[in-house]
């Protein structure tokens, strides 16, 4: 089978390559490598053994995907491409309707016309907004958004069950993931991001490797155990193997299905930073400074539909992803560098 994977060149789609290779199938990575490196790609390769097609190409331009289409025989689309930070897409949301929602139009029409109707798109939990109860069950319905991020992956889940319902023989698996960090263990591929990182463990990472002075907590009188954010981190590795499980189930002709791939585990920022510690073996600075606006208090999963349906379950933990994390830090520690 081969699959073609858009955004492959990227954090979660470069781990999800190494597992569709190990898993034997042929890949197809298309990326205009707006936020990584054909280096990484290489690594692929070189982690899984086996070598895949890279396309440099924008999924929001119509003929090189048609070409695309056209040159490769493709079996199932794994729609990780677009753009990802919460706070730039407050002050870009143009940028971001435009690369996440038209792209996602293009790349879903040229499947029509090239007859492939099997996809899985990369959805977050940040559709359930601000959840009522915790565990979230995929039962739980869509909230809202804080962000015009969060709005492109509500939306495009919304495009893609209407998909679905004028022509149910796709098959549409969407994927809502909860907090991914942690590394590939060799240590060759990991989260590389621009500048300074907004999320909580590659800002940690880089205070810990002494690129930063020290992390700001960002609130510590929230209703959470030691007062400060809750969160379910999964390690992108078990997220990669979750798109190996989703594809499994798209072969028995799935329909349209909803899962959360979590551990089930809530950790604090704290937390999270003990864990860190305990992985690179000295004290990270930190200071607790306000609330960030936008952010809620916890948020963890209940995955458990994703096991009983497609046998999928996280299976590393919080030291894991640490750990993981650390060595590609110290391994790489200006990321993929030619970026
Ligand atoms: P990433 O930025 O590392 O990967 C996205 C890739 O898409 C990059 O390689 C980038 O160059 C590419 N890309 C961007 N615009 C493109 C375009 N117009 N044409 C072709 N390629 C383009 O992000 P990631 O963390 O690997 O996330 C992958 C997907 O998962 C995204 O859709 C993201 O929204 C979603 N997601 C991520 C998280 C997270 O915390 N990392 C959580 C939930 C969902
Ligand atoms: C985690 C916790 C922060 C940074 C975001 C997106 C979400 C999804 C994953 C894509 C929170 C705290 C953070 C820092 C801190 N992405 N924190 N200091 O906000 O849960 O989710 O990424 O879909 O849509 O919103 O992740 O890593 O930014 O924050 O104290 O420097 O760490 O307040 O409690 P978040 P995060």
């Amino acid at each position: 089978m081969k699959i073609l994977v858009t955004g492959g060149a990227g954090y979660i789609g470069t781990h999800t390559c190494v597992e569709l290779l190990n898993a034997g199938y042929e890949v197809v990575v298309v990326d205009n490598l707006y936020n990584s490196s054909e280096l990484a790609l290489k690594r692929v390769e070189e982690i899984a053994g086996r070598t895949l097609t890279f396309y440099k190409a924008d999924i929001t331009n119509k003929d090189e995907m048609r070409m695309i289409f056209e040159k490769e025989k493709i079996d199932a689309v794994i729609h990780f491409a677009g753009l990802k930070a919460v706070g730039e897409s407050v002050a870009k949301p143009l940028e971001y309707y435009s690369v996440n929602i038209a792209g996602t139009l293009i790349l879903l029409e040229e499947m029509k016309r090239a007859g492939v109707k099997n996809i899985i798109f990369s959805s977050s939990a940040t559709v359930y907004g601000s959840a009522p109860e915790m565990p979230i069950t995929e039962k739980c319905p869509k909230g809202t958004c804080t962000n015009p991020y969060g709005w492109t992956k509500w939306m495009i889940e919304q495009i893609l069950m209407d998909v679905h319902t004028a022509d149910p023989s796709w098959n549409i698996m969407l994927l809502r993931y909860f907090n991914p960090i942690g590394a590939h263990s060799s240590g060759l591929i990991g989260e590389d991001p621009k500048g300074i990182p907004n999320n909580l463990l590659p800002y940690v990472a880089q205070v810990a490797v002494g690129k930063l002075k020290e992390v700001g907590v960002f609130g510590n009188d929230y209703p959470t155990p030691d007062g400060t954010g809750v969160r379910d981190y999964i390690h992108v590795v078990d997220l990669a193997n979750g798109h190996v499980k989703a594809l499994e189930k798209i072969k028995e002709g799935a329909g349209l299905k909803i899962y959360n791939l979590g551990t089930g585990k809530g950790y604090s920022v704290l937390d999270v930073i003990h864990a860190f510690e305990k992985a690179c073996g000295h004290e990270i600075p930190y200071a607790i400074k306000p609330r960030r606006a936008g952010d809620i208090a916890m948020c963890y999963a209940d995955s458990s539909l994703a096991k009983e349906e497609m046998g999928w379950q996280a299976q590393y933990d919080i030291d894991d992803m640490c750990e993981s994390s650390w060595k590609w830090q110290t391994m790489n520690p200006d990321g993929y560098e030619e970026k």
